[in-house]
């Protein structure tokens, strides 16, 4: 699991857990911190993340290599991961890049469809985010496309995970990973959510308050 935020404090708490890989970050996500850009990937890095995604920015395939060559220049123990945008320039650049770095790992986003996706396997991203609630508000089922991926990537031997994305509850992350995605990348508040149900937070309070009445009885 991947945890989506730039937020320093929500990496540490939540990093506190094992629960997650990694951190994804994209420019609205950075721009709620407001923060410096490449300051912030260095922040993020030295609280000891093992992989950080940072989407490389651009209207052009030159645009996005330009900024790709900028983000790597932070990458000197191989823990940056970059995310592409899926469109054509995006495929170009995604193609240039390995050509330049073969190691880059390459995280094709702002996927709204199976087709874009398969796309992006062929391109060569190591990995594709496909986003479940955007696709929802969009008329897509994004479960039915996941499965369509997965199928597509296993049935082809193609090396390409699916990084679900874009959740606004925790049904659509487990029906994501249920469909075939391989992780998911999720918000602080959602992770919270996963775990801390209301039922089992009073429950676990009764088994608290229990533990001690036997203490008190049996002291
Ligand atoms: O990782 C991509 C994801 O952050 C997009 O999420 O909530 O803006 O649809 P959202």
């Amino acid at each position: 699991m991947y945890l989506d935020t730039a937020n320093l404090a929500e990496i540490s708490e939540a990093f506190k857990t094992g629960v997650f890989q990694g951190v994804t970050t994209n420019p609205t996500i950075l721009l709620k911190e407001k923060t410096d850009r490449m300051k912030q990937i260095r922040d993020i890095l030295a609280l000891g993340i093992s992989r950080l995604y940072v989407q490389v920015l651009g209207d052009s395939a030159e645009a996005l290599i330009e900024d790709y060559r900028r983000v790597r220049s932070l990458n000197e123990e191989g823990r940056i991961a970059y995310k592409v945008s899926m469109d054509v320039h995006g495929l170009e650049a995604v193609k240039r890049i390995k050509e330049e770095d073969p190691d880059a790992e390459i995280l094709g986003t702002a996927i709204y469809s199976a087709d874009q996706a398969i796309l992006g396997a062929l391109a060569g991203c190591d990995s594709v985010a496909p986003y479940v609630n955007r696709m929802e508000n969009n008329g897509v089922n994004p479960f039915e496309a996941i499965q369509k991926m997965r199928m597509f990537f296993d049935d082809r031997g193609l090396a390409c995970t699916i990084v679900a994305a874009s959740f606004k509850n925790t049904n659509q992350i487990v029906g994501a990973l249920t469909a075939g995605a391989h992780t998911a990348t999720i918000p602080y508040d959602l992770f919270l959510q996963m775990i801390n149900k209301d039922v089992a937070v009073n429950a676990i309070k009764v088994f608290n308050q229990h533990g001690e009445e036997l203490e008190r009885q049996t002291r």
